[in-house]
């Protein structure tokens, strides 16, 4: 047994299988690539916050804005569920939930993790089939790529996007 709570400060002791993925903690900030075939090209101001609770799973909310006005936002958990392998379960108020596994690999001081997943939509929703996320984590700079199989397109870049930790 891991001790459930630091006897100091009253924190939740991180869940032992948190910290192959604790490099993403922490809030972020950056900016944003957005494209696909159907759509214009955007850019936007993109917010990630991941953190921990002493449980096997890592909480995640992305806020984003396109000159200062809120667009796409989303949350869920990053489930920690084995030596380098992770589930992800995502809610988007789009109308789509995305669901999926995915593995961590740490190399170098470079945390890679890559997801994919099938998502669900509601009955009014754009229709999205598949999404494949991938995070890298080096210091305090994030980056990652969305790829999604929607509106009738095969799988294709969505977003890409460059971030650096403000927070731990
Ligand atoms: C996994 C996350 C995301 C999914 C599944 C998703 C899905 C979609 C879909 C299905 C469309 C419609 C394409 C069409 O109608 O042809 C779309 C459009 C768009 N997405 Fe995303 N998106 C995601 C994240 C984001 C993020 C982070 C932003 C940042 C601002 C964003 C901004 C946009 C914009 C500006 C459009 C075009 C206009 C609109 O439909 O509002 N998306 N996205």
């Amino acid at each position: 047994m891991f001790p459930k709570r630091c006897g100091t400060c009253h924190a939740a002791a991180m869940h032992p299988s948190v910290t192959q993925v604790a490099p993403l903690l922490g809030v972020w900030r950056g900016q944003g690539h957005g494209s696909y075939p159907t759509i214009a090209d955007f850019d936007y101001d993109d917010e990630v916050v991941f953190t921990e609770v002493g449980k096997p799973f890592l909480h995640f909310v992305q806020r984003t804005t396109i000159s200062g006005e809120p667009r796409h936002t989303e949350t869920g958990y990053w489930r920690t569920v084995g030596p380098g392998e992770i589930e992800i379960c995502l809610a988007l108020p789009t109308g789509q939930v995305e669901v999926g596994i995915g593995t961590a690999t740490a190399t170098e001081g470079v945390l890679s993790l890559e997801t994919e997943a099938d998502d669900y939509c509601t009955p009014r929703a754009k229709y999205v089939s598949r999404t494949v996320r991938r995070l890298r984590v080096e210091g305090d700079t994030l980056t990652y790529e969305v790829l999604m199989a929607a509106v009738g397109q095969e799988l294709t870049l969505h977003l890409r996007s460059t971030l650096t930790r403000v927070q731990s």
